[in-house]
This record gives structure tokens, sequence and C-alpha cells, in this order.
């Protein structure tokens, strides 16, 4: 008798310990966006809380992941084979539910128009994520162009697997499983990739001047190849950055931008390819 009272008193105190953490989540996660759309970059921090200590007990909570949830989300929402609303539906629920590392609305109408300006026939993309940027560019690619988007983490690379084939662009864009510093030196024997006329470079920061060395190293890069960067100014890529900007072989632009669902100052850096330029630059 003792032990069923006992046993019911800890299960109330569970539950009640459940809803409580489920609240305080929802209370940080809330504060956390009033915060970034007032652009308090300090908000920043309350993201990487949220990441990093609410998102797991939410994870734990709901059994799912922020990844499952937003692919739910939009399997439920969206029209199939409309990749305009695949983007739609995952726009609005990460600016009003839960904010995640896509590219975005603002600074993906800053790729539409580089796509549409160079209409790129092979096109590479580095970190995947929830496919969002591949839906964004596979769009707008011509009959018989290509991209491939490499993704780390295998999870998150069937996620956007799920994301390509509902969307319809299953033909179009490729998703490679693994690190991008492996998987660069085989795309031309692996890949039948000759030169890539694009590159959009968003997975980790560090990995960007790297990345960008390896490419030239293995000829993927041509003249005239453009290489789109996300995030350089928030978090940043201060490495990759003063390389380009400071290399006779890249022509760059930068377009001021926001961090993606937030008023936090972020930037795209393009820097087109110009070739091997003298041997005295760096
Ligand atoms: C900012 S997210 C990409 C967002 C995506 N481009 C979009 O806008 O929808 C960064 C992704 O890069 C992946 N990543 C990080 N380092 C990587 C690497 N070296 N090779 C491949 N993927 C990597 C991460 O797992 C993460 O999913």
């Amino acid at each position: 008798m003792l032990q069923r009272m006992f046993a019911g008193a800890l299960d109330h105190m569970l539950e009640a310990g459940a809803l409580l953490l489920a609240a305080a989540s929802l209370g940080l996660v809330l504060l956390t966006l009033l915060l970034l759309h007032r652009g308090w970059a300090w908000g920043l921090l309350l993201i990487a809380c949220c990441e990093y200590v609410v998102q797991p007990i939410h994870d734990l909570l709901m059994g799912n992941s922020k990844e499952q949830r937003i692919l739910h989300h939009m399997l439920e929402h969206a029209k199939a084979g409309d990749p305009q609303s695949v983007l739609e539906v995952i726009d609005t629920y990460c600016s009003q539910k839960e904010w995640a590392m896509n590219v975005g609305d603002k600074k993906g109408q800053i790729m539409d128009a580089v796509v549409r300006e160079y209409q790129p026939s092979v096109l590479l993309e580095l970190g995947a994520y929830c496919g969002y940027s591949a839906v964004r560019m596979g769009r707008l690619l011509a009959p018989g162009a290509r991209l491939l988007t490499i993704e780390l983490n295998p999870d998150y690379a069937a996620i956007t697997q799920r994301v390509l084939d509902f969307a319809g662009l299953q033909d179009r864009v490729t998703v490679l499983v693994g690190a991008s510093q492996d998987i660069i030196p085989q795309l031309k024997k692996k890949y039948d990739v000759d030169t890539l006329d694009m590159v959009f470079l968003d997975h980790w920061k560090e990995c960007y001047l790297p990345d960008t060395i390896l490419l030239e190293e293995h000829g993927l890069l041509r003249k005239g190849t453009v290489l789109l960067a996300d995030n350089v100014i928030c978090p940043g890529t201060p490495d990759f950055l003063a390389h380009v900007r400071g290399s006779s072989r890249f022509e760059c632009t930068h377009y001021p931008a926001f961090l993606e669902y937030t008023k936090v100052v972020d930037g795209l850096e393009k820097a087109i390819y110009m070739g091997l330029g003298s041997p005295a630059q760096p």
C-alpha cells in the first residue's frame, strides 16, 4: 500500500517536473525570439543556450528532434511537388515556433538573385542541414543542371532527402553524406564533376577556408566559378574573408543581411574565382 502511494507520488512529481521544464523551455524560446527580433546581439547567447541546453530537454520531452519536427510540420502543411510552398512553410515554422539554421527567406532572396544571374549547370553546396537551401537553389536550376549537396550528419541528410523528394527535386539534387573534406577530393572521379560553376558554403565556419583551398587544389574551380558564402559576419568567417578579399584570384562582393529569422547583422560574400594570379599573391 505504502509502496503504491510512494510510486504514485513519484509519478506526479515527474509529471510536474516535466511540465515545469516544458514551460521554462517555451519561455526561454519566446524570450530569445523577442530579443532577436529586436536585433539584440546578446540574444545570440540565448540561441546558444536554447540549442545546447533547452533543445535537448525539449527533444527528450517531445520524443523527437527539432529537425524531425520541422520535417513533419512541412509534410503536413506544404504542397507536394511545390518547392515554393515547402520554403514558405519551413520559414513560417522557424520564424514563429523554433529557430533553425536554414539560410532563411531574406538571405535566400539574395541567393536566388545570384543563382538566376549565373545560371550554374553544376552547383555544389557544403552543408545541407534540412534541405531548405537545396530546395531554394534546386528550384531555380535549368533543365539538365544539377546540385550536389554534402551533409556530414546522416540524420540531417536523411531529412534533406525527404524534403527534396517531397518538393519533387530529387532528380536535380543529389545528397552526399559525409565530411566535405573527404568528399571534395572524390568529386571528379566518383561524381563526374569537371569544374564547378557555383559553390554555396554554409557548413561549419572553420571549414570555409580549408575547403576553398581544397577545391582549388583539386582543380574544381574555373575562371568565373562563383563562391557564395553564408554567415560571413555572424557567426563570422574572418580567415575565409581575409583570404578571398586579399587575393587577386578572387573578385569579391559583400551582401549585407541579417541572421536568419532575426535582426542580428550578418552577410553573404560572393567571391568569383579569377584563375591563378601572380605567384606573389597569397
Ligand atoms: C548552417 S547548416 C546548413 C543550412 C542549409 N545550407 C540551409 O540553408 O538550409 C550547416 C550544416 O553543415 C553541416 N556540416 C558542418 N560541417 C560539415 C562538413 N565539414 N561537411 C559536410 N557538412 C558539414 C552540419 O551538419 C549542418 O547540417
